[in-house]
């Protein structure tokens, strides 16, 4: 019996985002920066994730609540030994009818085939340049470009579609590639969004001046392929969509800071080692690991839950106010975006 929860302003659990590891292959200036995500750096230790099965237990408990949409995220979830075993457990389950991945696409040329023939439904890839110097230079990554480009291509062999290429527009760094990456998506039926550099977490050096905003974005590639957009989609999506007016396809833009969009933010994070998160922004989650270890029930995880989700009022992105600016929030590659 599905008896949904409803947060303090309106928004029902629908999505949840699960890492699977903090642990990535790749050193995004944005998100890991190596100075701080160094040899020194404490990982979360192996024992201390949720086990496959603790996690799907998780996902089946919430779609009690109507949780229909799962994401796994990282760090990058392909470095987790086995990742097809957990798509399989979640896309076992009744009520889930969207199954993604969000990957750096390293890892895919090996692992898509699996994915896809254990019930994975689609991917979106991290891709910032489709130009060498530049995609090395904000991945910091030994990794070439071209193995991202064959992740890709594995994933759109294997059905994994549609797949959805997210670049993070820093200004100065990357935005003068936009249109190339607009018409590498083109050319390769891949869907690019555009996301808009976000202060999330506290080591990335984030400054407004670096934001470049998805109006601008837009008028930009709408210069070199006229753009129309696109309505509808489901609710609590996070980009807004456009199509090619000449039927090329279409294109998102990931407006968190010009437009935020926390009024229809429906999605719950889960951390690697079973801390609920009700905001990408969040200091702190409500640890679910110990009732999942210590005998908890379905009904008492369900309480948890319950509980948490109808406190929450978060909406940071509306804020960014000086009063939260400044909190330890916590890290992107540990939240699992
Ligand atoms: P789709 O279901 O394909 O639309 O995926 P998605 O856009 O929800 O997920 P993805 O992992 O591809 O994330 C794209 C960008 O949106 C990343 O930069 C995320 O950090 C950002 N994002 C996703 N969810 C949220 C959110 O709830 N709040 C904010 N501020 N950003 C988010
Ligand atoms: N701002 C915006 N997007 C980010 N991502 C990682 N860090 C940031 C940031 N600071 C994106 C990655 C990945 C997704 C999960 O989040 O590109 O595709
Ligand atoms: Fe790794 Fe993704 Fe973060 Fe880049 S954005 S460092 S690929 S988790
Ligand atoms: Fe949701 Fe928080 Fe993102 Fe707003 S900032 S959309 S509340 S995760």
């Amino acid at each position: 019996m599905t008896t949904r929860a409803i947060d303090q302003l309106g928004r029902a659990l629908t999505d949840l985002r699960v890492s699977v590891t903090d642990r990535c292959n790749f050193r995004c200036t944005y998100c890991m920066p190596r100075e701080r995500f160094g040899p020194d750096h404490a990982f979360l230790e192996r024992h201390e994730l949720l086990s496959f099965e603790e996690i799907a237990t998780v996902v089946r408990v919430l779609t009690g609540f109507g949780l229909r949409k799962v994401r796994l995220p990282g760090g990058e979830p392909l470095v987790r030994r086995d990742l097809p075993r957990l798509v399989g457990l979640i896309a076992a389950l009744d009520g889930i009818d969207d199954l993604a991945l969000t990957t750096n696409g390293s890892l895919l040329p090996r692992h898509a085939d699996a994915l896809a023939e254990a019930g994975l439904d689609r991917v979106s890839v991290s891709l910032d340049s489709v130009d060498e110097r530049v995609f090395a230079a904000m991945a910091d990554t030994s990794v070439p470009l071209r193995a991202v480009l064959d992740g890709i291509e594995a994933a759109l062999a294997a059905g994994l579609t549609p797949v959805k290429a997210n670049a993070v527009i820093r200004r100065g760094v990357n935005d003068d590639g936009i249109v190339d990456l607009a018409r590498y998506g083109r050319e390769r039926g891949v869907v690019v969004r555009f996301i808009e550099f976000m202060d999330v977490g506290r080591t990335n050096g984030w400054r407004l001046d670096e934001v470049v905003p998805a109006e601008e974005l837009l008028a930009r590639l709408d210069e070199a392929f006229p753009l129309e957009p696109v309505d509808g989609g489901p609710e609590g999506q996070v980009a807004e969509r456009y199509r090619y007016r000449d039927g090329g396809g279409e294109v998102g833009v990931i407006t968190s800071v010009s437009q935020p969009f926390c009024g229809t933010c429906t999605r719950a994070r889960l951390s690697a080692i079973g801390e609920l998160f009700t905001c990408l922004f969040a200091v702190g989650g409500t640890d679910l690991r110990a009732a999942l270890r210590d005998g908890g029930t379905d009904g008492d995880l369900a309480a948890i839950v319950r509980g948490v989700w109808e406190a929450r009022t978060d909406r940071y992105s509306e804020l960014r106010s000086g009063a939260t600016r400044d909190l330890p929030r916590v890290e992107m590659s540990y939240i699992g975006g």
